[in-house]
């Protein structure tokens, strides 16, 4: 039978193909609260402009509000011939309030109602992104206050650089995420204008009243071009961008939270809640959430790439490629949610180990340019001269298997004639880090500096 929309200009209905690869009831019924809260704002704003009567609007809200509750209680038979979302909502209108439901559609086309449910969905995602965000920064500004003074190595290129202090590498990831949380709110800011009453593409004869609606759901104005507003998926390859540079600071932490749990390093303790154990090696404490965080940026990415690419040679306005916008943006939301929720767990969780930290952060000759400052500092060298007798006395000290601090005054003098016993006041780890006063410098007072000033911001 031809369809109950535009059935006047068919003869038959669609192959069983046709209609499976049309359909797409499967995965954008997700948006059903956004089309309905449009619906509502488009019908109200029809009875207020005279273009239906108060009655009908009033039909046509009760019988809104009805699907709604039966679609939050199950209770809604969806059906894949009325394709999508927007059809399967009006047909049951159609069936509880009879003629009024025909006449919702007035001024509007499915290409302006399914711009709108989408950039309502990508909204309130990235509502959720942002608060995810800042729950995980929270989670590290915790951390962070806690150990503004425990030493442990900073690395360049995974080798042992030199001492820096835990808080002050958990802001480090504080201010990128930051940096997300920016972007998202940019985002949010430039998606937030209404395409509704876009109509097909040309806009409408009728009398609409666009600013009526903007207001109605939240937008801050209609967008002014009704060829954009149908065409425009900007707003969701903003989301997944911002979306794509946040999970990869994800991946990253997830990164260092599998190498500092490992055996080798001890860093920090995974809590039992935030890992898994092994089917067959009964010592094992997997840290999977941390891999698969690591893995999320996979499909997030992925998505960003693929609604470029599915935008990118489309011609003004709307075609049916735009239909494929949904399920990529749908995952990816997913997906950093779940991995920005697993993130805020494993960071409340874990336990930095403390002696590890500062034993590791002394190995590796870890203040060698400590003692280059000295060289600078006390006897007035040239940095490159400075450069060039510490490196000497590493030599020395890894000849003798020992670090810097075991080597004794005669040792350093055969390098240097002129060092005197004073040196070994810079050579310990704390003293290093107490000594990297500088702005934006590891030194605990630095770092308890930087924990207040966040602890303010995300109050
Ligand atoms: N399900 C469609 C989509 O997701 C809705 C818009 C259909 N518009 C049209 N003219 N076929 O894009």
């Amino acid at each position: 039978t031809a369809n109950q929309m535009w059935g006047g200009r068919f003869a038959a209905g669609p192959d069983a193909i046709m209609e499976a690869i049309n359909a797409s009831i499967g995965f954008d019924r997700r948006m059903a609260a956004q089309d309905i809260a449009g619906s509502r704002a488009h019908a109200a704003m029809l009875a207020a402009t005279g273009i239906v009567s108060a009655k009908d609007a009033e039909a046509m809200r009760e019988g809104l509000l009805t699907i709604l509750s039966e679609i939050e209680a199950g209770e809604f038979a969806f059906s894949t011939a009325l394709e999508d979302i927007h059809m399967n909502v009006e047909s049951r209108l159609k069936d509880l309030i009879g003629e009024p439901a025909g006449r919702l559609h007035t001024g509007r086309s499915r290409n302006d109602q399914v711009a709108l449910d989408f950039r309502m969905w990508v909204r309130d995602q990235v509502d959720a992104a942002i608060e995810g965000v800042q729950a995980l920064m929270k989670a590290l500004v915790v951390q962070a206050e806690a150990g503004a003074d425990w030493v442990m190595p900073g690395f360049t290129h995974l080798q042992t650089a030199q001492p820096v202090t835990w808080g002050h590498h958990m802001l480090a990831y504080v201010e990128m995420l930051a940096r997300d949380l920016s972007r998202f709110r940019d985002a949010r800011v430039r998606m937030n204008e209404s395409p509704l009453g876009a109509a097909a593409l040309a806009g409408t004869s009728f009398p609409i009243d666009r600013e009526m609606t903007a207001q109605a759901l939240g937008f801050d104005r209609p967008m002014a071009n009704s060829l954009d507003a149908v065409s425009d998926r900007d707003f969701a390859l903003e989301f997944l961008s911002a979306a794509s540079i946040c999970a990869m600071h994800l991946s990253r932490l997830a990164e260092e939270l599998v190498i500092w749990s490992s055996a080798q390093f001890r860093f920090v303790r995974l809590s039992d809640r935030f890992s898994t154990g092994s089917s067959i090696m009964p010592q094992k404490k997997n840290p999977d959430a941390a891999e698969l965080i690591r893995a999320k940026i996979g499909r997030i990415f992925g998505a960003n790439v693929a609604l470029t690419m599915v935008m990118k040679g489309l011609p003004l306005t709307y075609s049916k490629d735009m239909q494929e916008d949904k399920e990529q943006t749908f995952d990816a939301a997913d997906s950093l949610m779940l991995a920005l929720a697993a993130m805020t767990g494993m960071v409340s969780d874990m336990t930095a180990n403390r002696e590890a930290l500062e034993g590791a952060a002394g190995s590796g000759f870890s203040t060698a340019t400590d003692l280059a400052d000295w060289l600078v500092r006390t006897l007035n060298m040239p940095f490159r001269d400075a450069h060039h007798v510490t490196g000497a006395l590493v030599a020395l000290a890894e000849g003798k298997g020992c670090d810097l601090p075991d080597l004794t005054l005669a040792d350093m003098q055969s390098v240097h004639g002129a060092i005197t016993e004073e040196v070994f006041g810079v050579l310990g780890v704390h003293n290093s880090v107490a000594s990297r006063m500088s702005y934006g410098g590891t030194a605990p007072a630095r770092v308890r500096e930087q924990v207040a000033r966040w602890q303010a911001v995300l109050a």
